[in-house]
């Protein structure tokens, strides 16, 4: 952390005496005040539920600027990474490296990627415990904290070289833990991954192939899943991040702490919004009912939101929503279904919100959620996996958080204080006194 050229002070009306706070200047966004001895100074805690000002860690992977609606992977705009050609394995490396890779590099993190894509046989005795119509987030967070069980030689968090095989090892492995959990929920055997194929390609094969035809790639639709990929890549310290860092500022193994992030990340209001969004479109049905939905939404008292709209950062229109809907055309073109009617009803609902005083006036603007769950309607994933290809997109971020976290030698255990609200001390009433 830099040393603070300036300082913040903290005076009470209640006569405690000020303090004086170093203030640190980040490369770009606010700058933060160091509280780190308000307590010991003062005997106070500051209060932030949601940490709607509190800046957990230093990090110096991803960037949002929530006015602007834009989002810097190590300084490189969405946009470019995800329109200049480069595919999901490149952001990979920029996010767990720092620097985008030249050629040689990419080749060689492409093969080390690939070499480690199949997961230990006795993995699918976790995936045949599960019942078929299990939730495959509830598989994921099962069979991802098991890798944990089988790959013992990587578990040492303080060993560079171990966290960086865990690493490669998690990106690897969790589109074939996804198609698995997807051929087991529809009865199908395993597929195991083809290294000739790209990334992306090869998830659609273990997701789309079965060992009784050929399967042939489409290359739109596996660039349209890249893009989705890259897209959830990242997103600086969301909720589920922030579960994989405090988890493991314990000191847990990375395969337990991704598990955990995957648990936070199944929410409806993070990663179950595409899901929500998709069913939510289902069930308004058709562009005639979206007036009586929208006064539904702005009715506090029913308890309706507009799935897909709305963020804790972006207060403009989510950078990745755009690339979105620009894929979601590309897709129902390439499929033919240009008329898609989710499509069309999402757009016009998309644009009576933009208009609508309620949702400008607050600053809701789409989410990439709003348009990811049709795109993924599309190429043939079920409603009920969107979350687990978030999460298998995010496994990179969480990742390079987590390794980020554990080489900061600021880091120290997650403990949260409280504002204790509960009775004071008390005696235990004897049985017949309460
Ligand atoms: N529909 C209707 N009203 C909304 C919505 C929405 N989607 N989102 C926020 N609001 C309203 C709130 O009711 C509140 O109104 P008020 O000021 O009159 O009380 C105001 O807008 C501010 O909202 P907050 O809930 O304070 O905003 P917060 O930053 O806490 O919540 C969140 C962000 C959770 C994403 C919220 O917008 C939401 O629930 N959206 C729908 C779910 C969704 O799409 N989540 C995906 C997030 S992106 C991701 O995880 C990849």
């Amino acid at each position: 952390m830099t040393n603070s050229e300036t300082k913040a002070t903290l005076s009470f009306s209640d006569g405690s005496p000020s303090i004086e706070m170093p203030i640190y200047k980040g490369s770009i966004g606010p700058d933060v005040i160091d509280i780190r001895k308000l307590y010991g100074a003062t005997g106070k805690f500051t209060y932030d539920p949601g940490f709607m000002s509190t800046a957990a860690c230093n990090s110096s992977i991803t960037y949002i600027d929530g006015d602007k609606g834009e989002l810097l992977y190590r300084g490189y705009p969405i946009e470019q990474l995800a329109q200049n050609g480069g595919d999901f394995l490149e952001s990979c490396y920029l996010l767990l490296n720092g620097e985008l890779p030249n050629a040689e590099q990419k080749e060689k993190f492409v093969e080390t990627v690939t070499k480690h894509t199949m997961v230990h046989e006795q993995m699918q005795f976790f995936f045949r415990g599960f019942r078929r119509d299990a939730h495959p987030m509830s598989v994921l967070v099962g069979t991802v904290g098991a890798l944990a069980s089988f790959y013992h030689d990587s578990l040492d968090i303080n060993d560079a070289h171990h966290r960086e095989v865990s690493a490669i090892r998690l990106i690897a492995k969790m589109p074939t833990l996804v198609a698995m959990a997807y051929k087991y929920s529809i009865g199908q055997p395993f597929v195991y991954p083809r290294n000739d194929l790209s990334y992306s390609a090869n998830f659609m094969y273990m997701m789309f192939s079965n060992p009784c035809e050929p399967y042939k790639v489409n290359e739109v639709l596996v660039r349209a899943l890249d893009r989705i990929l890259v897209l959830h890549a990242d997103h600086e310290q969301n909720a589920s991040t922030s579960t994989v860092r405090l988890a493991g500022s314990s000191g847990a193994n990375p395969f337990a702490c991704i598990a955990a992030g995957i648990a936070c990340l199944w929410g409806p209001a993070h990663g179950g919004a595409n899901e929500a969004a998709l069913s939510m479109l289902e069930e308004i049905g058709s562009v005639d009912n979206i007036a009586h939905f929208i006064e539904q939404v702005k009715d506090k008292n029913s308890g309706v939101k507009l799935m897909g709209f709305g963020h804790r950062v972006y207060k403009n229109y989510d950078p990745r929503a755009k690339l979105m809907r620009e894929t979601c055309y590309e897709v129902l073109n390439e499929l033919g279904l240009q008329d898609d009617p989710l499509f069309k009803l999402a757009m016009a609902l998309e644009k009576i919100a933009l208009e609508d005083e309620y949702f400008v006036s607050r600053k809701l603007y789409p989410n990439v959620d709003f348009y990811s769950g049709i795109v993924q309607r599309a190429l043939g994933i079920p409603t009920a996996l969107f979350t687990g290809i978030f999460a298998l997109a995010r496994t990179v971020g969480w990742v390079a958080q987590w390794k980020e976290m554990i080489s900061d030698p600021e880091q120290k255990i997650g403990r949260p204080r409280q504002l204790f609200v509960g009775s004071p001390k008390r005696d235990v009433p004897a049985m017949d006194k309460r």
